[in-house]
């Protein structure tokens, strides 16, 4: 089974430049095959992995779910739905991508998705590593589209809320009974990459695993700017060089 990481927290914390850097430590180390999920419905790790989208998960149950009529005579609705999958999934080099999309409208979709469901694990299983990029809301956490978690990555910026939304995402886990091995905190964007000390009493008090701080990187800003991909950061990038430090002591 696929070691799967899975990046949550306070909307542009940097859950998703995260993930990307997580990507990039992986495919170096030749850590591969790796599994990108993008679970935000505004997805946009593809940009950050420098590939092109053409459908997700989301249009696709939509598709079966409203037009039941497509699915070629002969076919099953199963095997048709796999044939799909297939086509959703995204390869590049070192990873494949899979984009969920937008999350489902009001309708019954239930047998969809547990076929979706039952597909994906069997999917996940072909990977070595799976780095899920969740979106702020958490829908795909709630909605139970998330797997079993070896890692989650809570990301926040320097300020309170992001500690306590981070806190709250670990809480909103457990009340869910996800099966999450471990839960850790990182801080990102930190400017001189010292954490102000009234933040580090904050993350005691919520009682969460800080991993560490990620500091602000002018190179990411600069990518981000001409949406470049996360692979252009130099090895020597100070936020690529601590985010392997980090995932170093995870011990993958
Ligand atoms: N360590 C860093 N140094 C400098 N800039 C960073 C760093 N981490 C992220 N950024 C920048 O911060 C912005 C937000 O990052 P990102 O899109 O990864 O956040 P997000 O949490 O995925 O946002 P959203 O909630 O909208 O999905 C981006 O412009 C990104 O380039
Ligand atoms: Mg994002």
């Amino acid at each position: 089974m696929a070691f799967t990481i899975a990046v949550a927290g306070k909307g542009g914390t940097g859950k998703t430049t995260m993930s990307g850097l997580i990507i990039k430590y992986l495919l170096g180390r030749k850590l591969t095959p790796v599994l990108a999920v993008d679970a935000d419905a505004n997805s946009n790790l593809n940009e950050v992995l420098g590939v092109r989208v053409k459908d997700s998960i989301g249009s696709l149950r939509e598709e079966i779910t409203k037009n039941v009529g497509s699915i070629p005579p002969g076919m099953s609705k199963d095997a048709y739905l796999e044939l799909k999958i297939q086509e959703v999934l995204i390869e590049a080099a070192g990873f494949d991508l899979l984009v969920m999309g937008r999350p489902e409208g009001p309708g019954c979709y239930c047998y969809v998705n547990n076929i979706l469901r039952r597909y994906m694990d069997i999917l996940a299983k072909n990977y070595r590593y799976v780095i899920m990029d969740n979106e702020a809301g958490m829908e795909h956490l709630s909605r139970r589209t998330t797997y079993e978690v070896d890692q989650l990555l809570l990301v926040s910026d320097t300020s309170p809320r992001g500690i306590w939304a981070a806190a709250r995402i670990r809480d909103l886990a457990k009340d869910l009974e996800l099966k999450v091995k471990e839960t850790y905190l990182i801080v990102n964007r930190v400017p001189d990459g010292e954490l102000n000390p009234i933040l580090r009493d904050e993350i005691e008090k919520l009682d969460l695993k800080l991993l560490g701080v990620v500091p602000l990187d002018e190179q990411i800003l600069e990518i981000d700017l001409r949406r470049g991909p996360i692979f252009e950061l130099f090895d020597e990038s100070i936020a690529f060089k601590t985010v392997s430090e980090l995932i170093n002591k995870l011990n993958l």
